[in-house]
This record gives C-alpha cells, structure tokens and sequence, in this order.
C-alpha cells in the first residue's frame, strides 16, 4: 500500500502541463496504477489522474460502473451532442466545486493495465468523470470552465 501525496493548487506546472505518451505498459507503470488505485481510495475520489500525483504521463483511474479502472494513453473518440452540466470537485482543487457542461455519452480508447486495447462506450456519471481524468492529462482543471460573473 502507497499513498502518494495529491499535488493541489490550480497553478501549478505538473497539472498544467500537457501529460506524455505511455509508449510501453511497464511493471513501473503497473505500479504507478496500484499507488494511484490505493490514493484514490484513500481520498474517497472518483477518480485520479497521473499530473496529480506529479506523475506527467497518460495514465489515470476512473470510477466506472462502481469500479476503479485503469486508463492507459485513453483518447475520447466520439462525444454525443447532447450536453449536461453537473457540480464537480477535484482532489487538487480541495473546498473548490464547478459546474461543468459535459457530454452526457462518450466512447473511450485506451490500454488496460497489462497493455491490451480497449474501447468503451460511457454515459452519464461514467462518462463525465473520464472526461474530467481526460481533461487532466491536457492541462484543464474544472476552474477552466468557470463562467465569468
Ligand atoms: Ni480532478
């Protein structure tokens, strides 16, 4: 069991930064996901994503279907028209909560943790946290999509 500190702030530079390209699914990457699996856990998050745990790849964790799953290099392939906006927190941006538009269905591309493609469609609760755990690995917090006044 690892628990590895959540970097806060909305400024700063790992959360910010455009996150890189998992090129193999190594036992360092596998471990990095069990760390990140036990951190989540212990924050009560619904998700996590690498920047967060200063950690700038593409590798994060989503509750999905009640289960904390793995994403590897995950790429949002199709978004549905239809938008809905719903509070969300972020476990680096403690005491702050936004309303975000997002697409109510997604399909998602990724690598499982032992390296094997993927592909899920996702509605509603599912779908918009592996939204925002996407938005993480660009660069985007949920402050991003505060509207002015
Ligand atoms: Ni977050």
């Amino acid at each position: 069991m690892a628990v590895l500190p959540v970097i806060t702030g909305q400024d700063h530079p790992v959360l910010r930064g455009q996150a890189k390209v998992v090129a193999k699914v190594t036992k360092e990457i596998q471990k990095l996901i069990r760390d990140m699996h036990d951190t989540v856990r212990s924050e009560e998050g619904a998700g996590l994503a690498a920047p967060q745990v200063g950690r700038s790849e593409r590798v994060c964790l989503a509750l999905i279907t009640g289960r904390m799953t793995p994403l590897i290099n995950p790429v949002i392939s199709w978004k549905s028209a239809e938008m809905e906006t719903a509070e969300e927190g972020c476990l680096s941006l403690p005491g702050i909560v936004v309303a975000v538009p997002r697409a109510v269905a997604i399909s998602v591309k990724y690598l499982d943790a032992k390296g094997k493609p993927q592909e899920r469609k996702l509605r509603g609760f599912d779908a918009r946290v592996v939204q925002h755990e996407v938005d993480h690995l660009e660069g985007v917090l949920i402050v991003d999509y505060q509207t002015i006044g």
